[in-house]
């Protein structure tokens, strides 16, 4: 039976980090998956991660199981920083689980909205590879609008038309803050406009949120999302701590259900419950578990935001050296200082992406997406010179 299986690709994204691995060259450059770098190119784990994991095994005294829920303390802690200080829960409308890092979460509120009767998905494009994924993977039809237009800016116009066409039945995925892979943000009054257009729409918006505080901040990163949901009726929320906690390999996220009716959200839960079962069974437990203890600690929670303060700056440094470049060989730079987080995207043709690697031993996504957290004081001349000669 198991002969009957075709060859599937490697995923794209992923087989760069054997790619860059394997390359010898001492000056190689890996601007591929998305994992912060400090200036010395390291991933290490946030000292706050550290503290609340020394403390949690000091601390465990068992590991039973939790359910398919996870650590609703955890899920809890994070709301003040999602949804906002004053009202975590939308007067008692918002409730979550945990699951296994942001895939987990979308997997379930995918799966849920089509256990809902949705058909469609409306995602910008280009996006997240894993998003049209997971919809092809639960057999959901993928209808895409353009996100960005030539002028480096969201194509609103495109937006516009994609909520116009939306049916009772579609849900749109949107990025809530550092747009992967392009970088290109909504302003605020973008996220005023979509928000009062998808109040005046069939359309459930589902809300990724990967990259709190690796934009504009914790707080300005969460605008568009608290607007929208101040908007519309029902919405699904992915998070991912995987980025601002530094817990990537440990797969801590949370899906929050928001509803009009408080008492639909047993009801809502439980399909979220019961679909957690059929996949994972229990989320993992240790991620969500450090970061709780970081959230419930004063001292703590202010060591995590200073450190992600302290990423935060230094792909701002890197964004503005980019753009200093400005029009580097036949691409033009400075749009990169005016977007956001860890992606943005050269335009570069296939055969260029193919000569950074083989003659600069410099590695990322073959859609042009850079890793600006990849740069640092040590490589970032290297690799503009590098940018000139190969697009000259
Ligand atoms: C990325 O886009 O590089 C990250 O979100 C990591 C991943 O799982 O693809």
């Amino acid at each position: 039976m198991l002969s009957n299986l075709q060859q599937q690709p490697a995923d794209a994204l992923l087989a760069l980090i054997k790619l860059h691995n394997d390359d010898p060259r001492a000056d190689k450059i890996d601007l591929g998956v998305g994992v912060y770098r400090t200036g010395d190119g390291e991933t290490p784990v946030f000292g706050a991660i550290k503290a609340a994991e020394k403390k949690l095994v000091e601390t465990q005294d068992s590991k039973a199981y939790l359910g398919p829920e996870g650590d609703m303390g955890f899920v809890a802690a994070l709301m003040p920083y999602v949804f906002g200080k004053e009202n975590p829960d939308m007067g008692g409308r918002i409730e979550g689980m945990q699951t296994p890092g942001g895939t987990g979460s979308l997997r379930l509120a995918l799966a849920m909205v089509q256990r809902a009767g949705a058909k469609r998905i409306i995602v910008g494009k280009p996006s997240w590879p894993n998003h049209a994924q997971i919809c092809k993977d639960l057999g959901l039809e993928v209808v895409e609008f353009n996100h960005a237009g030539e002028d480096g800016k969201v194509d609103m116009d495109a937006l516009r038309a994609a909520i116009a066409s939306g049916t009772e039945g579609d849900a749109m995925l949107l990025h809530g803050c550092c747009h992967n892979p392009t970088g290109i943000d909504y302003t605020h009054a973008n996220w005023d406009e979509i928000a009062g257009l998808l109040a005046n729409s069939p359309i459930m918006p589902i809300l990724d949120l990967a990259y709190q505080g690796l934009g504009l901040g914790m707080e300005e990163d969460a605008y568009g999302l608290r607007t929208v949901l101040a908007a519309v009726p029902d919405a699904l929320i992915c998070y991912s701590c995987d980025k601002n906690f530094g817990l990537y390999r440990d797969r801590v996220g949370a899906l929050y259900a928001m509803a009009k009716d408080p008492a639909d959200l047993t009801k809502i839960m439980s399909n979220g419950h019961s679909l957690a079962r059929a996949n994972w069974s229990q989320p993992p437990d240790h991620g969500g578990a450090a970061v709780r203890l970081v959230l419930e600690d004063e001292a703590l929670t202010a060591q995590w935001l200073a450190e992600l303060d302290e990423m935060r700056e230094r792909m701002r440094w890197v964004r503005d050296k980019l753009a200093a470049a400005g029009v580097t060989g036949g691409v033009d730079l400075s749009p990169i200082g005016i977007q956001n987080g860890l992606f943005s995207i050269i335009p570069f043709t296939p055969e260029q992406v193919q000569e950074m690697r083989k003659n600069h031993g410099i590695y990322f996504a073959g859609s042009g997406r850079i890793n600006v957290a990849g740069l640092t004081t040590g490589n970032i001349d290297k690799f503009i010179a590098a940018v000139a000669e190969v697009t000259a």
